[in-house]
C-alpha cells in the first residue's frame, strides 16, 4: 500500500528503534527520566525559550497552552479551519471553559487588520480577548506557510491589544524548512508554542508545549490533571531527539514529492491549492468523482488518500514515501481521474 494519508502514519526507522531501546529511564511524574529533561531542554533552547514540557498529543500540547493563556470564559480568536477548534472535539470549551471565536479562513494567510478589528478590550460586559492562535503550517489549508511577516504584523497587533499569542506548530518544521526561518525567529514571535514530533518528524508520539519557565510549570499540573502524566517515558523521548537529529532536514525531500505529486494531478483540476510542503489539498468538485469514491477506487488499486469532505481529500508525503511510492500513487490517481467512477 502506498499510505498517503497523513504523516501520521509514520513507523519508526530501525535507527529509531535502536535509540528508544538504549534509552535511560526513570519515573518523569517524579521529574526522574534525563531523557525527557534532555528532550525538553533541547526543544526550549531551539526555540528559544526557557522550558519545554513532553505531552502524549499536539491536542493535549495546545489544550495545556491555551488554558495558560485564557481564563475561564475569557475569549480566544483563531481562524475558522484551525485545527483547535476543528479537530479537538471541543476541549478548548470542555477543559477550559474558554470562549472561541474565528475569523474566516484564511487559507494560511491571516489578515493581521482583520484581527486587530476583532480584539474585544475588558469592559462593556463583552467577552475580552485574551489569546490569539495561529497555525503554522495551516493543516486544513494543505500545508500552507505563514509568511514571517505577516506573523510580526501580527504580533505588532497583540502586543498592542496586551493579549497573548499562541502557536499550532505541529508542522512548524515544515514551515522554518520551507521559508528558511530560523526555529528561534518562529520562537521569539510567540508566547507559547505547541510543536509535534509525531508527524514529518517521524517519532511514533509525542508534542511539546513551549514557554516560560513559570508557564511550563504551571503546565506541568495541567497535564498531569488532564491524565497526561507519563512515567518511563524516556523510550519516546529518545524517539523524538532522534527524529530532531536525523529526520528533519529530509523534510525538504517530502516536499518536493509533494510538488511531484501536485504537478502530475493539476491537469485534471483537482489541486486545490499549489502546495508548499507536504500536503496536497484535493478539491474534487469538477472531477465527477465524489471523495469517498475516489478513495475507495484507490485503496482497491494500493492506494490510501484522506477524505476530509464530500469533495475534499488529501495526500501528504512522508518518510514511508519514496519516488517510486509516488510513480505508483500518480498512476493509479492518473488512470482514475482519466476515467469515471463506477455509476
Ligand atoms: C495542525 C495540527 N495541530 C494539532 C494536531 C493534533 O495532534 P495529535 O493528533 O497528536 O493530537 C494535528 C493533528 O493532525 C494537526 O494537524
Amino acid at each position: 500500500m502506498v499510505d498517503l494519508r497523513s504523516d501520521t502514519v509514520t513507523a519508526p526507522t530501525p535507527g529509531m528503534r535502536a535509540a528508544m531501546a538504549a534509552a535511560e529511564v526513570g519515573d518523569d511524574v517524579y521529574g526522574e527520566d534525563p531523557t525527557v529533561a534532555a528532550l525538553e531542554a533541547e526543544v526550549a533552547a531551539l526555540f528559544g525559550h526557557e522550558a519545554a514540557l513532553f505531552a502524549p498529543t499536539g491536542s493535549m500540547a495546545n489544550q495545556i497552552a491555551l488554558q495558560l493563556l485564557v481564563p475561564p470564559a475569557q475569549e480566544l480568536l483563531c481562524d475558522a479551519d484551525a485545527h483547535v477548534v476543528t479537530y479537538e472535539v471541543g476541549a478548548a470549551a470542555g477543559y477550559g471553559g474558554i470562549s472561541t471565536r474565528t475569523w474566516p479562513a484564511s487559507g494560511g494567510a491571516p489578515d493581521p487588520d482583520q484581527i486587530a478589528a476583532m480584539i474585544r478590550p475588558d469592559g462593556f460586559w463583552a467577552v475580552p480577548t485574551r489569546a490569539v492562535a495561529v497555525e503554522q503550517t495551516h493543516n486544513l489549508a494543505g500545508g500552507q506557510v505563514i509568511a514571517v511577516e505577516t506573523l510580526r504584523r501580527l504580533r505588532g497587533v497583540v502586543d498592542e491589544a496586551g493579549v497573548a499569542m499562541h502557536c499550532d506548530g505541529a508542522r512548524i518544521w515544515h514551515a522554518h524548512l520551507a521559508d528558511g526561518v530560523p526555529l528561534a525567529e518562529y520562537g521569539g514571535l510567540f508566547d507559547m508554542l505547541s510543536v509535534c514530533m509525531s508527524k514529518g518528524l517521524g517519532a511514533p508520539v509525542g508534542s511539546l508545549v513551549i514557554g516560560s519557565a513559570e508557564r511550563i510549570e504551571r503546565a506541568r499540573w495541567l497535564r498531569k490533571r488532564m491524565g497526561g502524566g507519563m512515567r518511563q517515558v524516556g523510550v519516546l523521548a529518545a524517539a523524538a531527539s532522534y527524529a530532531l537529529r536525523h529526520q528533519l532536514t529530509r523534510l525538504v525531500d517530502d516536499h518536493a514529492r509533494a510538488a511531484r505529486l501536485a504537478a502530475e494531478l493539476a491537469p485534471f483540476g483537482v489541486v486545490a491549492a499549489p502546495p508548499r510542503t507536504n500536503l496536497v489539498p484535493l478539491d474534487l468538485r469538477r472531477s465527477g468523482w465524489d471523495a469517498p469514491s475516489l478513495a475507495a477506487a484507490a485503496r482497491e488499486r494500493g492506494v490510501l488518500i484522506s477524505v476530509l469532505g464530500p469533495r475534499i481529500g488529501r495526500l501528504v508525503t512522508h518518510l514511508h514515501i519514496d519516488d517510486d511510492a509516488v510513480d505508483r500513487a500518480v498512476a493509479v490517481l492518473v488512470a482514475l481521474l482519466r476515467s469515471r467512477p463506477a455509476a
